[in-house]
């Protein structure tokens, strides 16, 4: 009998645009302060991708560096899984760019929508196919430009996003990061919360539509703020629940970075401290789902991560939809 599969983060690899936009900057296009921004949100600069920066672009620079770092050759990757809620179009999908670029010839790729969620949804069906014995390689992305939908005249929302992306290569083969369990869930009566109303087929994009600013997205922030916390908390409880670890034994805590106060307030639920709760949202800001790997990536580049280490991933975005992952470090 063959023996059994174990799925395994064994490269990552982010981007993020050099062109930062800072709460100053932000005061001379809305009416804001840098204090109101740090206070309320902890956010002071966020990245910026400019005219040739693209979803895309941004995504296979991720990638290539995961693909380095997990030492595979790109024609050994079976499945590309794209997670983003800003594709470069509507189709062909971002996935498809992306495996032409990488020369990942051999691999099926297809783009996954769970906004801010995207990365733990993507990396639960890898973990799904690599433990089935269905691929052996697969490269995720997640990867974001979301300045592209926002409306730099509200500040209930401009003040909050950033733009970046992060990949991870996910195999049954090498060290890395085992990925012991993804738990996810969705609650579509709150859909409303967090909306890009314009450009679907609902509604179409028209003059009318631009002009009424339906491509911009809309959120209801204080409502989001409230369902988040609660969310986080029980995702990251059903996910422990599952693989039999404590709260203690948590080494790392790697939270969405959507605010510093919803972190902080998770970080008090699991009786934390702050220093082991990994933060990028005071320079990154709110990057959707490429946040939670961005963060990773960069928490295994500046920490002593150690054998056995147990990281707990968790993050919550539009839908609403909501995750948490134990990796443990081998
Ligand atoms: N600058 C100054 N004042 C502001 C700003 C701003 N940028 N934005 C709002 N205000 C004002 C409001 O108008 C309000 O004034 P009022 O009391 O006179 O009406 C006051 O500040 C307080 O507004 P609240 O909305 O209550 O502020 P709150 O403390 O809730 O902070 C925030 C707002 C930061 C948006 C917070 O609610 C939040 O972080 N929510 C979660 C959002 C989030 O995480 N979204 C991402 C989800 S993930 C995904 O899928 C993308």
């Amino acid at each position: 009998m063959d023996k059994a599969k174990t799925a395994r983060i064994i490269g990552c690899g982010s981007y993020l645009p050099e062109k930062i936009l800072d709460n100053k900057k932000l005061e001379s296009m809305v009416e804001t302060s840098d204090e109101w921004i740090v206070s309320r949100t902890g956010i002071s600069e966020r990245r910026m991708a400019n005219a040739e920066e693209h979803t895309s672009t941004m995504g296979i620079s991720a990638a290539k560096k995961a693909i380095a770092q997990a030492k595979i050759d790109p024609l050994d990757i079976d499945l590309i899984i794209v997670a983003t809620c800003t594709p470069d179009y509507l189709f062909p999908s971002t996935g498809a760019i992306i495996q032409r670029e990488v020369g990942a010839k051999n691999a099926a790729a297809f783009d996954l929508q769970a906004a801010c969620t995207g990365y733990l949804f993507a990396l639960s069906i890898a973990k799904g196919y690599i433990e089935s014995g269905n691929y052996k390689n697969i490269l995720i992305v997640a990867s974001e430009k979301i300045s592209s939908i926002v409306d730099y005249k509200d500040r209930n929302t401009c003040i909050l996003f950033g733009d970046g992306a992060s990949a991870s290569v996910i195999s049954d083969e090498g060290k890395g990061l085992e990925i012991r369990n993804v738990s996810l869930g969705t609650d579509g009566n709150h859909a409303n919360l967090l909306i890009l109303p314009g450009g679907g087929s609902r509604i179409p994009s028209t003059e009318e539509s631009v002009k009424s600013k339906k491509h911009y997205l809309k959120m209801e922030g204080r409502e989001v703020f409230k369902h988040a916390v609660r969310i986080m908390e029980s995702a990251a409880k059903q996910c422990l629940g599952r693989v039999g670890v404590s709260e203690e034994e948590i080494s790392w805590l790697v939270p969405h970075q959507a605010n510093i106060r919803i972190i902080t307030a998770i970080a008090k639920r699991f009786g934390l401290p702050i220093e082991k709760v990994y933060r990028t949202v005071h320079k990154y800001g709110n990057t959707s789902a490429s946040g939670v790997a961005i963060a990773l990536e960069e928490l295994l580049q500046e920490k002593n991560v150690a054998k056995n280490d147990n990281i707990l991933l968790v993050a919550f975005g539009s839908g609403l939809t909501w995750g948490a992952s134990l990796l443990t470090q081998n």
